[in-house]
Parts: C-alpha cells; sequence; structure tokens
C-alpha cells in the first residue's frame, strides 16, 4: 500500500473525491493532510475520515524554508504527494526530496492559463475547450510535464458558475482516474 498525502489551501472538493474513492483506498493510504489555511474547508470535510492533519500559518513562520522543513517532517514515510488546490509553491529543495512524486491538478488546458482564475479567464476568452490538466510538479507554476487531460466543448448559453461546476466535476473523474494509474504504477 502506497501511503500519501493531500496538500489543500481550501475547499477540498478534490481532496474528499480521492480520499473518499474506493477503488483508491483499495490501493493507498491516503493518511496526511497538509494545509496552509486554518480557515480552509478542507479541514472540515476532513473531519469525517480517520486522516492526520498538518494545519499551519506560513504567517507564524519566519521563512519558507522553515515551515517546509515541518512539513518534511511530517512526510517522510509518504510516498506520494497529491496537491488538491494547494495555493504555495514548493521548493527546490523539497521537491528534490520528493522527486516526480508530487502531482497537482489545475483547472485549465496547461500550458494555457497557469495561475489563479483560470477558469474565469478562459470562459471571458471565449475559448471553445475549457478543461482540466493533471501534472508533475516542477518549479514553475502550474508548470511539469502533463499526466493527463480532459476538456469539454464550451456552451455559452450557460453562465460562468455552471462552467466552472462542470470543470470541477470533470476534475474529481480525472484525479481519481489518473491517482489509480500512478498508484498502480502505470504512470
Ligand atoms: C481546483 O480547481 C484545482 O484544480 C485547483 O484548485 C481548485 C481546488 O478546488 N488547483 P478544491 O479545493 O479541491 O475544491
Amino acid at each position: 500500500m502506497k501511503k500519501v498525502a493531500i496538500f489543500a489551501s481550501g475547499n477540498g472538493s478534490n481532496f474528499e473525491a480521492l480520499i473518499s474513492s474506493n477503488e483508491i483506498n483499495k490501493l493507498a493510504d491516503i493518511n496526511l493532510l497538509i494545509c496552509d489555511n486554518p480557515n480552509a474547508k478542507v479541514i472540515d470535510k476532513a473531519k469525517k475520515y480517520n486522516i492526520e492533519k498538518f494545519i499551519f500559518n506560513p504567517k507564524d513562520y519566519i521563512s519558507k524554508k522553515e515551515y517546509e522543513d515541518e512539513i518534511l517532517s511530517k512526510v517522510q514515510n509518504i510516498d506520494i504527494i497529491f496537491l488538491a488546490g494547494y495555493m504555495r509553491i514548493i521548493s527546490k529543495n523539497f521537491l528534490e526530496k520528493f522527486n516526480g512524486k508530487i502531482i497537482n491538478i489545475h483547472p485549465s488546458l496547461l500550458p494555457k492559463y497557469k495561475g489563479v482564475e483560470s477558469i474565469k479567464r478562459a470562459y471571458e476568452n471565449k475559448e471553445e475547450y475549457i478543461g482540466v490538466s493533471i501534472h508533475y510538479v516542477n518549479e514553475e507554476i502550474d508548470g511539469g510535464k502533463i499526466i493527463a487531460q480532459e476538456k469539454f466543448k464550451v456552451d455559452y448559453n450557460k453562465s460562468l458558475e455552471e462552467i466552472i461546476e462542470e470543470v470541477h466535476k470533470i476534475e474529481h473523474k480525472l484525479y481519481i482516474k489518473t491517482a489509480i494509474k500512478i498508484l498502480k504504477e502505470e504512470l
């Protein structure tokens, strides 16, 4: 069984999709949530599950290195890290320790629309297709080799909110499907 940690900063819908998947639970022990936002909704969601949590506020640390060192001490036995809306750049030092073992999901067809408000920007630009990417994490924001993508043709009769919802549904399915492949070492 692979040991998995999820890093999240916000709502936690992708966290919940992964941790509640029966198939993932057969392959992995998701036993740690790392959260850099003490007010994040993901913390409430995590209460339902038997999972260790490390919740911190970066402002309480003098440097990124200091809080990352604390995270590193928590993830010593972890094999794979899934980022699920984790809003911090991971340092080179940290990445080197988990070479190729950190995966992220992003709500755009990368390399387009890196960064924040990706769906909104794609929608406002009237992109024909909007989608989701899953990729290995490197030092660049939403950079790293793409593992999986899925897209749909945008119906502009729908509101931005409806499209955002559609994207999130795809995210949950694609993250589960891709995580299973990663855990089975098929990727
Ligand atoms: C998702 O859109 C994910 O792709 C991005 O941040 C968002 C997190 O949503 N990286 P949630 O917290 O999983 O609901």
